[in-house]
């Protein structure tokens, strides 16, 4: 069976991406803090009949990443999905530095060190497939969140580029507004984003996940966010910067 690591398979995204990859016949191994949260998961997808593997790690510390880096050489997956990821309930500059340097382990540093391991066992087998989960928020300037899902959707594109001649392709996931715990674990009141702007996990995962298969390098699901996500990339940076305020109201 194909293997595939998804970091971050505890709730949201993640969670779906474990669930529709073993529906898709993938065996797992699933990454998150949590590990009692990840044992239960673990638990019910191993009912239908896949083998699920658990990795309990904080990928906002080096040490977290080295044990998820080790895995994914050891167990040479297949599949690679760049998930876990969160974002501090203010801009930078009102933020502290400590919490933002953590935010940068997670989101830029943990990513490509698991692309760095994910190569080294694909590209000498000629094969595997790598989903980063970036964010429309990639095409706004929108402090450090922006900044991050930028960088990766730029890597993402030219890892596109220069491996998919080897078998290895690179797809940036950009969605928009997605109904999970991210807004409350940010600690912001989401009450502000009009109700056609929420999109759910299903619908995300289903598109970023076909095109993974088509190798594309980029993956804008819902229709509604690849008109938004074109728009932004020309409109004034001061209109999208206020539209991208959106869903950052600290909550009461
Ligand atoms: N929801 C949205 O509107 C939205 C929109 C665009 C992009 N995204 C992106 O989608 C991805 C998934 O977010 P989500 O919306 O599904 O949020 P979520 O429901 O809060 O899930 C986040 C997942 O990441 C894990 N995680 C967080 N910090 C971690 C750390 N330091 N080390 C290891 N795992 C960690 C969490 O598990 P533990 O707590 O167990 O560690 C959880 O499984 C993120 O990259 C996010 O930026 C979300």
């Amino acid at each position: 069976m194909p293997l595939a690591l998804v970091t971050g398979a505890t709730s949201g995204l993640g969670l779906e991406f474990a669930r529709q990859l073993a529906a898709r016949g993938h065996d797992l191994v699933l990454v998150a803090r949590n590990a009692e949260r990840l044992s239960s998961i673990a638990t019910d997808l191993r009912a239908g009949g896949r083998s699920v593997k658990i990795v309990a790690a904080d990928l906002s510390t080096t040490d977290g990443i080295a044990r998820v880096a080790a895995a994914v050489r050891t167990y040479e997956i297949d599949v690679l999905v760049n998930n876990a990821g969160s974002s501090i309930g203010k801009f930078f500059g009102d933020t502290d530095i400590e919490a933002e340097n953590a935010q940068l382990t997670l989101m830029v540093q943990a990513p490509m060190d698991l692309m760095a391991a994910a190569l080294d066992v694909m590209r000498p087998r000629g094969s595997g497939r790598i989903l980063n989960v970036a964010s429309v928020a990639a095409f706004t300037p929108r402090g450090t969140y922006s900044a991050h899902k930028a960088w990766i959707v730029n890597l993402s594109r030219w890892m596109n580029i220069r491996y998919s001649a080897e078998g290895v392709t690179t797809t940036a996931m950009c969605p928009g507004f997605v109904r999970t715990e991210f807004h409350q674990r940010m600690g912001v009141d989401p009450s502000d984003v009009p109700g056609w702007m929420w999109t759910t996990v299903e619908e995300n995962v289903r598109e970023a996940l076909a095109d993974l298969g088509k190798g594309k390098p980029l993956s804008i699901p819902t229709a509604k966010y690849k008109v938004l996500a074109t728009v932004a990339q020309y409109a004034p940076a001061k209109l999208v910067a206020a539209m991208a305020k959106r869903g950052r109201k600290v909550a009461e």
